[in-house]
Order: structure tokens, then C-alpha cells, then sequence
């Protein structure tokens, strides 16, 4: 932006420049405009059933049928959000509800990991945050915007489509103290290329030896493996240090987007440094935006208390993670019997909503713009989006801009 204003100078939103759109959610305000009857949005991660609708799962219809019929007032909620809700959040991610753990509602993933950053830049102010290069795209505005300098450390290699752990761990292990690293707890976003278990274990020991400050995303927990395992790193860490910092998410697990069911949990040293730092998160929380949405939190916590609601949201979470690994492998079918000899197997390795399909920004573009299909300019592309009626159209799209 321009100097600031003085009262001799422009008016003062003369000058102010245009934003570019956002790489994600700009996709989807184009994809909207789109008035191309055959137009699918690969670009956002959301996940839709085979009629190409975001599903409303049944335990959260029933969740909300019983909450609707008692009528409930619309009081505030607590800053930190509804106790019900912060405690199975806790006992979900981690296994474990312990004194030490400070779990708060949040706006989402999203909102988790920006309460969390303003935390951290009030204890370190001056620490580096280290991203996965590539990571989810707004990782880095996020912490940028809460006042912090971002660097990535290496984690994909294109030439195995696999993480190179030997880089990451050599940047790792070269970190300042006192460093914050964002790690993707499973399905990472954009790549859908996991670390093994042993590899978390590897990444646990630099950490510690180094003295450097984890902030696990886990906003897909459910759909790689199952909901234990796809914790495996969060509890990992849990069980062996602190403090750790984890945002996590039931947009996708719950397809409940638009209500921001997200949360921060941090673990601490003690029951008593636990709330001293929920003291501190309170009040960033409430100087920006006082206090979290009710439904969201009210429908996930009734449905996670209720042995049979909880039983039938595992088992509808079972079945879009598998409905996902369907279309994985009808795509590669398909793209590999209209282009012989291309390999694209590897997208059936990757897990979670996405593909890192190795297109390039100039297919991604002929993509949209000759076809209607948008996708990232990074080459990601949102598979949990594929359903039987379009996947063939895709796949003969794809096949055309790779030839
Ligand atoms: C995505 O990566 O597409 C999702 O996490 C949605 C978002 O907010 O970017």
C-alpha cells in the first residue's frame, strides 16, 4: 500500500489496490460465475456424494431434528466455546482428556491455527514459522498476517511423489530454537504424501532435541486411514512433550463447512500452565470475535456423546473415505485407457481430499477455460469432488491437456 494518509493528500481509498483472489476460494467465486452446464469445481477441498451434493450426514440430521424439537435459546457461548464440545474434541484427537490440555472451540481450522498464531506472537515474538513446501496455501498469509516471517522447509519430492524426508529432516535439524514448524498430521494438504509413523517418530526427536515449538494441522482426521490412526502423530506428540500446538477441523469429517467447527488444543507443561495460556487464548479470541457460533459445536458434541450416533458418523465417515479412494481409481483407470503408457498411478497412493496431480499452472488453466474445470494452479485437484456422472468428462479433459 501507498503512504499513509494525510489530509492534503487523495482520499483515502483511492489508492488502495486490488487484492489478488485468494488461490483457493478465488477458484470457487469463478467457478460459480461459470454459467458452463458441464462445470465442476475441483479446486476447493469439499467433499460430495455421488450426486455431486455436500452430503448432510444422517448423524447430524438427527442431531439437529432432536436439537430443533427442544427448541433451545440462542444464548452466547462461553469464549472458549461449549464445554461439551472442547472435551470430546480432546478425548477424539488426542485419546486422553488431561489438566495440562487446553482445548478451545474455534472458526474452524482455520480459526484454530490463527488464535494460535497471535498466542505464539505474544510469547516469541520473534520466531520463525516453518511450512511444508508446498503446503495448503494459507498457511502462509495466516502466519504472515499474525506478524511472523515464514520459510518452508523441503517435504515434496516430484520425482518420487513421495515426501523427501532426508531434506526435511536436514532442515529440521538446522532450526533456531524456539522455531514454530506447521506439520500436517495426515492427508497433507495440497500433496496427500504422509510421513510413516517411523518418520513422525524422527521428526519428534529433532524437535525436541532442537527446541523447536510443533503446530500440528489436523483437519482431515478420518480420511486417511480411520479416525485412531490418522491421530497417530498428534497423540505421538502429545504423549511426549509440550508445549504442542494442534487446529483441527470437522468441516470435512462432519461436512459441516459453514458452521466453523474447528478447534485449538494446546498441551502444556502442567494443569496450571494450562490455565494461565487458556487465560491468554481467551482474550485473543474475544477481542476478535468475542465468542465462537453455536450450532456447529451443539450437533458435533450431541452426535460424539451418543454411543449409536457415533457409531453411524464413523460409519458414514468410512464410507466418503472410501467413495474418495473409488474415484482415485476409476480416474487413473480412466486417464491411463485414453493416454496408454502415462503412468498416473500414484494418485491412488495419495490420501485425503486431494490430488497432487502434477499438472501444470498452463493444463490447470486449459482445464477452465476449455472445459469448465477448475482445479489449483499448483496442479491440486479435489478428487473427493469426482462422482460416476462426471469423472469420465474429467478424465477425457485431462487426458486432452497431458497428450
Ligand atoms: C482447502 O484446502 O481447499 C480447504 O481447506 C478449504 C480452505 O479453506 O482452503
Amino acid at each position: 500500500m501507498n503512504a499513509p494518509h494525510s489530509p492534503s493528500s487523495a482520499p483515502l481509498l483511492a489508492s488502495v489496490p486490488m487484492a489478488p483472489g485468494d488461490p483457493i476460494l478465488g477458484v470457487t467465486e469463478a467457478y460459480v460465475k461459470d454459467t458452463n452446464p458441464r462445470k465442476v469445481n475441483l479446486g476447493v477441498g469439499v467433499y460430495y456424494d455421488d450426486q455431486g451434493r455436500i452430503p448432510l450426514l444422517e448423524c447430524v440430521r438427527l442431531a439437529e431434528a432432536e436439537r430443533l424439537q427442544s427448541a433451545p435459546p440462542h444464548g452466547y457461548l462461553p469464549i472458549d466455546g461449549l464445554p461439551a464440545y472442547d472435551k470430546s474434541v480432546q478425548e477424539l484427537l488426542l485419546g486422553v482428556q488431561k489438566k495440562n490440555i487446553v482445548t478451545l472451540q474455534a472458526l474452524g481450522g482455520t480459526g484454530g491455527l490463527r488464535v494460535g498464531a497471535d498466542f505464539l506472537k505474544q510469547v516469541n515474538p520473534g520466531a520463525e514459522v516453518w511450512i511444508s513446501d508446498p503446503s495448503w496455501e494459507n498457511h502462509r498469509q495466516l502466519f504472515e498476517a499474525a506478524g511472523f516471517k515464514v520459510k518452508a522447509y523441503p517435504y515434496y519430492d516430484p520425482r518420487t511423489r513421495g515426501v523427501d524426508f532426508a531434506a526435511m529432516r536436514r532442515t529440521l535439524d538446522g532450526l533456531p530454537a524456539g522455531s514454530i514448524v506447521v506439520l500436517h498430521s495426515c492427508c497433507h494438504n495440497p500433496t496427500g504424501a504422509d510421513l510413516s509413523q517411523e518418520e513422525w517418530r524422527e521428526v519428534l526427536a529433532i524437535v525436541q532435541r532442537r527446541g523447536l515449538v510443533p503446530f500440528l494441522d489436523l483437519a482431515y482426521q478420518g480420511f486417511a486411514d480411520g479416525i485412531d490412526a490418522d491421530a497417530y502423530a498428534a497423540r505421538l506428540f502429545e504423549g511426549a512433550m509440550s508445549p504442542v500446538f494442534l487446529s483441527s477441523s470437522f468441516s470435512k469429517s462432519f461436512s459441516l463447512y459453514g458452521e466453523r467447527a474447528g478447534a485449538l488444543s494446546v498441551v502444556t507443561a502442567s494443569a496450571d500452565e494450562a490455565s494461565r495460556v487458556l487465560s491468554q487464548l481467551k482474550r485473543t479470541v474475544r477481542a476478535n470475535y468475542s465468542n465462537p457460533p453455536g450450532h456447529g459445536s451443539q450437533i458435533v458434541a450431541a452426535v460424539l456423546a451418543k454411543p449409536e450416533w457415533r457409531t453411524l458418523w464413523e460409519r458414514e465417515l468410512g464410507a466418503m473415505r472410501e467413495r474418495i479412494k473409488a474415484m482415485r481409481k476409476q480416474l487413473v483407470e480412466q486417464v491411463q485407457a485414453r493416454v496408454p503408457g502415462f503412468d498416473f498411478g500414484f494418485v491412488t497412493k495419495q490420501r485425503g481430499l486431494f490430488s497432487y496431480s502434477g499438472l501444470t499452472r498452463e493444463q490447470v488453466g486449459r482445464l477452465r477455460s476449455e472445459y469448465s474445470i477448475y482445479a489449483i494452479d499448483s496442479g491440486r485437484v479435489c478428487v473427493a469432488a469426482l462422482t460416476t456422472k462426471n469423472i469420465s468428462y474429467v478424465a477425457e479433459a485431462i487426458a486432452k491437456v497431458i497428450r
